[in-house]
């Protein structure tokens, strides 16, 4: 059984480091076609290189603020010209601008929906024209343990992350007929740049109520995404897996 991904175009937002990196890798692993993006232009290219020098395949990488439609619209329009299709879109691009309630500026909100579930939106409706016109597609949403649970100082991320679990299921019923698949990851606690900010005293709280006693790899991101990329889910739409050590269950 493999992932058949040789020659996929896929899209994955946010590819510069942590789990979109390890998204980017794994892929190219597999001998997909990959694009990343950041919001460095400098950083996308030099993913990308790297990712051609160490793979052997074919890579781009491009500059996209997810919150703005617009350059939404651009990336995919660069991608359409490059490789006239896209088979699989993940959404990992994603922030945290953590605050509890009473101190949260507006822009505090606004910043954290806007990346992270209006940058869903824009990205996917601007490439799902092209795997709709073909019949076929994957598209993988990143969400949040906390998306499910809450979080105290969370209100803005997991607001957006719940949303992402909501329009991943809208989504899934609006392309279900043309055979795209639409499905959500919801990582617990991953060990990124995102998450090496806490503290020991809150890692080591986390780890307590992890079943797995541990934090998880961004591999461990990559390995579902590989699976709900590839044809093995074909009959799986609409559903968010958690990977997160079983701390939601
Ligand atoms: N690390 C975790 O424990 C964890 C847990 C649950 C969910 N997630 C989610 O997984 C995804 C990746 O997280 P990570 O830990 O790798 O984070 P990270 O901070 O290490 O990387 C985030 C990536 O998103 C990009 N990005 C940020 N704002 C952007 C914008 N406006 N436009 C385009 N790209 C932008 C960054 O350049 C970076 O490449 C995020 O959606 C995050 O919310 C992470």
């Amino acid at each position: 059984m493999s992932f058949n991904l040789k020659d996929k175009v896929v899209l994955i937002t946010g590819g510069s480091r942590g789990i979109g990196l390890a998204l980017a890798r794994a892929f190219a692993a597999e001998s997909a076609k990959v694009i990343i993006t950041a919001t460095k232009e400098e950083k996308a290219l030099e993913v990308a290189k790297s990712l051609e020098t160490e793979y052997g395949i074919e890579a781009l990488g491009l500059c996209q603020n997810v919150s703005s439609s617009e350059s939404c619209k651009n990336v995919i329009e660069a991608i359409i010209s490059k490789f006239s299709k896209i088979d699989v879109l993940i959404n990992n691009a994603g922030i945290t601008k953590d605050m509890l309630v009473l101190q949260m500026a507006d822009d505090d909100w606004t910043s954290v929906i806007d990346t992270n579930l209006s940058g869903t939106f824009y990205t996917t409706r601007e490439a799902v024209r092209y795997m709709l016109k073909a019949r076929t597609g994957k598209i993988i949403n990143m969400s949040s343990v906390v998306g499910k649970f809450g979080g105290a100082g969370q209100a803005n991320y997991s607001a957006s992350k719940a949303g992402i679990i909501g329009m991943t299921k809208s989504f899934a019923k609006e392309f279900a007929a043309r055979n795209i698949n639409v499905n959500a990851i919801a990582p617990g606690f991953i060990e990124t740049e995102m998450t090496s900010v806490l503290s020991e005293d809150v890692v080591s709280k986390i780890k307590s109520q992890t079943p797995l006693k541990r934090f998880g790899q961004a591999q461990d991101v990559a390995n579902v995404a590989l699976f709900l990329a590839s044809n093995l889910s074909d009959y799986v739409t609409g559903e968010t897996i958690a990977v997160d050590g079983g701390m939601s269950m």
